[in-house]
């Protein structure tokens, strides 16, 4: 899970999915990262950490760190939040990126590359709908992935 601070958005992405993966047994690692270091080594932003709360989901021990080029080889889909995100992985190694790098909202809206929006400048509410909108994309994603029988 990717986006720009690692603080927002893929903390929450990366809590949703692990959640719902143990609710479907299945035996897939999720990490999160940012593309930039700005806030390496710190814990989620508190906002997103009160809005996973309330889905009952604890992220308050994960820790921001910058996407690295051996992500792209160890982890079998990369999931961009916005087209930035895509970007910045893809012109990390284009080669690599190119079967397992998506936009996570395509998911759910196939083609229409829709952003999951960044929430950093809004409020509670712009953290909640983003909770929405990851958990939507993240059960379409696992439908698609546990079709594909990817494990
Ligand atoms: P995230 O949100 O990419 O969802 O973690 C942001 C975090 C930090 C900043 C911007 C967005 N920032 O400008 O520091």
């Amino acid at each position: 899970m990717v986006c720009l601070g690692n603080i927002c958005r893929s903390p929450l992405a990366e809590g949703i999915a692990k959640n719902l993966i143990a609710m479907r047994n299945l035996p897939w690692d999720v990490d999160s990262a940012g593309t930039i270091d700005w806030h390496e080594g710190n814990s989620p932003d508190a906002r997103s950490i009160a809005c996973a709360r309330k889905f009952g989901i604890d992220i308050s021990g994960q820790i921001s760190r910058k996407i690295r080029k051996t992500d792209l080889i160890e982890y079998d889909i990369i999931l961009a939040m916005d087209a930035q995100n895509f970007q910045d992985v893809q012109s990390m190694d284009g080669e690599l990126a190119r079967d397992k790098l998506y936009m996570i909202m395509n998911f759910l809206h196939p083609g229409r590359n829709l952003p999951v929006p960044d929430p950093y400048y809004g409020g509670e509410d712009d953290f909640d709908q983003v909770a929405a909108m990851l958990e939507d994309a993240c059960n379409a994603m696992l439908d698609h992935l546990e079709a594909r029988k990817l494990s």
